[in-house]
C-alpha cells in the first residue's frame, strides 16, 4: 500500500492581473504547502475501489465526479490501465475552501500511480496531466514552495523558512469561479520583489475584496486573526474562505488557535507549520 499525502496549500500572495479570453485568469502566485492536510491510500489489487473517509467525508460523499477519481482515469489513459486499484481518500481538509484540498488530493494520486508504475513525478505528461485537471494540480504535484504564474501552472521554485502558520474556515463553502468572476477587472500590479518573505509580507490577495463580498465571515476571521498577538501576516487563501495567520513564534500560533477555538468552536482551525 503507498500512503500519499496531500498537504494543504495556501497562497500567500494571489495577485490577479488579468481576464483571459478562456475566461481563466492571469495570475501571479506565492504557493506554499504545510505540514498537514490529506491523506491518498492506494492499494494494487483485484478489483478498483474508492472511498472516502474521515472528518470532511461527507461534504464530498455521493460526489461520482470527485478530482480523485478523474486524476486516476486520467493517468490510466495517459500511462495505461496498470492493476486495479483500491484508492481511500482520507478527508481531513474542508472542500471549497481556497486551500486545494481536492487539487491536492488529485495530485497525490497521480505520485501514488507514478510511484506504482515507476514514473519519475516530474515526468512532463504528468505535469500536462495535472494542468488539465486544474490549475492548482501542478503546483500541488511539485508540493513545494513555488511562484506560479499562467493560470497558476508556470511554476519557479523558491525558498521560504518553516514559520508557525494558523489556518481558520468560518465554514462557508466559497465557489472559486463565483470569486473570480466578482474581481473587478483592475490589475493592481505585479508581486513585489524580494525573497519569498518579502514577497508574501508585500503582496496582496486580490481575490479578497470579491470574496469577502461573497462571504462576509471572512472579514470576522480577518479582524480576529490580524489582532493575534506576534502575527506577521494575515491574509485570505486562494479564493477562500479559509484564511491563515503566519507567525515567528510557535507559542503565538498555539494562543491563537486556542483563542479562535473558544470564541468559535464552529470554526475549522489548523495549527501546523509551512513544510
Ligand atoms: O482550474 P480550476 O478548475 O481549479 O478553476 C476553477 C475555476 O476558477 C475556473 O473555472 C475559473 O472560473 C476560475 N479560475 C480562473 N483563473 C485561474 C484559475 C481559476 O478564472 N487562473
Amino acid at each position: 500500500m503507498i500512503v500519499e499525502p496531500a498537504p494543504a496549500k495556501l497562497n500567500l500572495a494571489l495577485h490577479v492581473r488579468a481576464r483571459r479570453d478562456d475566461g481563466y485568469h492571469e495570475l501571479e502566485t506565492l504557493f506554499v504547502f504545510v505540514r498537514d492536510g490529506d491523506t491518498v491510500r492506494l492499494t494494487p489489487g483485484t478489483r478498483d475501489g474508492f472511498a472516502i473517509v474521515g472528518p470532511f467525508a461527507a461534504g464530498l460523499s455521493g460526489e461520482g465526479d470527485n478530482l480523485v477519481t478523474r486524476a486516476r482515469d486520467a493517468f490510466r489513459g495517459a500511462f495505461g490501465a496498470g492493476q486495479p486499484l483500491s484508492i481511500v481518500l482520507d478527508k481531513h481538509l474542508p472542500v471549497a475552501s481556497g486551500i486545494g484540498g481536492g487539487s491536492a488530493d488529485a495530485a497525490a494520486t497521480l505520485r501514488g500511480m507514478a510511484q506504482i508504475a515507476g514514473i519519475a513525478p516530474d515526468e512532463r505528461e504528468l505535469m500536462a496531466i495535472a494542468a488539465a485537471l486544474g490549475s492548482d494540480v501542478p503546483a500541488c504535484l511539485a508540493g513545494r514552495t513555488m511562484i506560479g504564474r499562467g493560470r497558476g501552472e508556470r511554476l519557479t521554485p523558491v525558498e521560504i523558512p518553516a514559520l508557525p502558520v494558523l489556518l481558520v474556515n468560518p465554514g462557508v463553502a466559497v465557489s472559486t469561479a463565483a470569486v473570480f468572476a466578482a474581481w473587478d477587472r483592475t490589475d493592481r500590479g505585479p508581486l513585489p520583489q524580494g525573497n519569498a518573505l518579502a514577497i508574501a509580507l508585500g503582496g496582496r490577495n486580490d481575490l479578497e475584496p470579491p470574496a469577502r463580498a461573497l462571504a462576509p465571515a471572512i472579514d470576522t476571521v480577518l479582524a480576529m486573526l490580524g489582532d493575534a498577538r506576534g502575527v506577521r501576516l494575515a491574509r485570505m487563501s486562494g479564493s477562500g474562505a479559509t484564511c491563515f495567520a503566519l507567525f515567528d513564534r510557535a507559542e503565538d500560533c498555539a494562543a491563537a488557535a486556542q483563542a479562535v477555538r473558544m470564541a468559535r468552536p464552529d470554526w475549522w482551525c489548523l495549527e501546523t507549520a509551512l513544510a
